[in-house]
């Protein structure tokens, strides 16, 4: 069974509520929620109190994905802010294990992102602390970037590594690719561009027919 999570990035900013109501109405397994601070990644997107301001309009999974640098001194304000999953990035500072003993202890289920830049490497010492892997497949700043066919093999190794974990790819996912992923041993599809697209919260029937093909 594959989770979609449809990545509000893609969504009208002024209308988020009814942007997460219309893809859970229309199938979407997690709500994708990125953070960006202008520092880690070049954009900026909201922090802590739009989560909070669109977490009672989140009936499934709110899932945090946290491009910040650092992550520490945020995690209780997420944390209260209702994330269910809150990923930290494995570049975002010197010490992971203590990020997510830390995401774990204020609790939220933690999860760990790399970088297409980084290798599965790295993330393999912390696989015993995290409920989720995020492989990147886009350098992470932007929606609507290509997807890069070359990250594939990273899956198929953290797989092999962590049969039980979550396996979440993240950029340039779509129809064309979907079914490589889930074969590879992803099992959570983030999708922005390829979910939004076409419709909106008076038309949702093409979000509908969006995730289905995916
Ligand atoms: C990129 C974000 C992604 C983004 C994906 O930095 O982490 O979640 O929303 O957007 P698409 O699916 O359009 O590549
Ligand atoms: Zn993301």
């Amino acid at each position: 069974m594959v989770t979609i999570a449809p990545s509000i990035l893609a969504a009208d900013f002024a209308n988020f509520g009814a942007e997460i109501e219309a893809v859970e109405a229309q199938g979407a397994d997690w709500i994708h929620v990125d953070v960006m601070d202008g520092h880690f990644v070049p954009n900026i997107t909201f922090g802590p109190q739009m989560c909070a301001a669109i977490r009672p309009h989140v009936k499934t999974v709110m899932d945090v994905h946290l491009m910040i640098a650092p992550v520490d001194p945020y995690i209780e304000a997420f944390a209260a802010a209702g994330a269910d999953i809150l990923t930290a990035h494995a570049e975002a500072g010197p010490h992971l294990h203590r990020t997510l003993q830390a995401i774990r202890a204020a609790g939220c289920r933690p999860g760990v992102a790399i970088n297409p830049g980084t290798p599965p490497d790295a993330v393999r010492p912390v696989l015993d602390l995290v409920d989720l892997v995020c492989v990147m497949t886009v350098n992470p700043g932007f929606g609507g970037q290509g997807f890069l066919d070359s990250m594939i093999p990273k899956i198929a190794q953290l797989r092999a590594w962590a049969p039980d974990i979550h396996i979440e790819i993240d950029g340039g996912v779509g129809a064309g690719n979907a079914r490589r992923l889930v074969e590879a041993g992803a099992d959570v599809l983030v999708a922005g561009s390829s979910v939004f697209k076409g419709g909106s919260v008076t038309d949702p029937a093409a979000y509908g027919a969006n995730i289905r093909a995916i």
